[in-house]
């Protein structure tokens, strides 16, 4: 199965990917993930993405595209997988499709995890992240077993670079410029699905489950 995630930043992406991962035995691949382990290790990558990530903005398409190509080798993709993050422009999805349909193969389903700008900013003053592992927490909504350390690698929680809300702020701009517009796209390749989004993360995978289950 092989799934994208819509959404704006913070609508759940990250928190939905990695439960469906769980339940259907796909890879969860989040670019954002990605780059900022790359920041983390201090790569070449990760130096140049910092620098884009940090003001909010997106990283190239270029940088994007051959980093995300290159994961779709490896081994642990063979029955698909589940995109958060990417794509995140036309070019980007224009690129997927016509790299899956080389292969004679297409995506599944686009899941768009719809929350209102509203209820953004609220969501990420509270969110803790695991850069070891990626793991996603919120101190109201969703928080770890014990305060400051990751539920599944024991590692220690941060608050992202980029969650301070001007940079919030920012973010959503982009999303709505840039990546709004492949809610339309999947709609006309007949694969999009909506999911609300304010409820709450076991109602929101139920809702999901009820697609891919469909
Ligand atoms: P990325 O890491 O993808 O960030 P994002 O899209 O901004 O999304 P977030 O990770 O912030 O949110 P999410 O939707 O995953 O929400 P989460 O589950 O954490 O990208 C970061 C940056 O990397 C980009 O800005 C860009 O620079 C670069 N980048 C990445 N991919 C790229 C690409 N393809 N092209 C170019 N540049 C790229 O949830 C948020 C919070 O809410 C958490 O605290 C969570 O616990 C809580 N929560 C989740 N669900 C609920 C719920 N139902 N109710 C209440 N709280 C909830
Ligand atoms: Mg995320």
């Amino acid at each position: 199965m092989k799934i994208v995630m819509l959404g704006a930043p913070g609508a759940g992406k990250g928190t939905q990917a990695k439960m469906i991962a769980a339940e259907y035995g796909i890879p969860h691949i989040s670019t954002g993930d990605i780059f900022r382990a790359n920041i983390k290790e201090g790569t070449e990558l990760g130096v140049k993405a910092k620098a884009y990530m940090d003001q909010g903005l997106l990283v190239p398409d270029s940088l994007t595209l051959e980093l995300i190509m290159d994961r779709f080798t490896k081994d642990d993709c063979a029955n698909g997988y589940v995109l958060d993050g990417f794509p995140r422009t036309i070019a980007q999805a224009e690129a997927l499709t016509a790299s899956l349909k080389e292969q004679g193969d297409a995506l599944d389903y686009a899941i768009d995890v719809d929350v209102p700008d509203e209820s953004i900013v609220n969501r990420m003053s509270g969110r803790r992240a695991c850069i070891a592992c990626g793991g996603t927490y919120h101190i109201v909504f969703n928080p770890p077993k014990k305060e400051g350390i990751c539920d599944l690698c024991g590692g220690e929680l941060t608050i992202r670079k980029d969650d301070v809300p001007e940079t919030v702020q920012k973010r959503l701009n982009v999303y709505h410029e840039q990546t709004q517009p492949l809610i339309d796209y999947y709609n006309g390749e007949g694969i999009l699905r909506t999911v609300d989004g304010t409820q709450e993360v076991a109602e929101v995978f139920e809702s999901i489950k009820a697609f891919l289950n469909a």
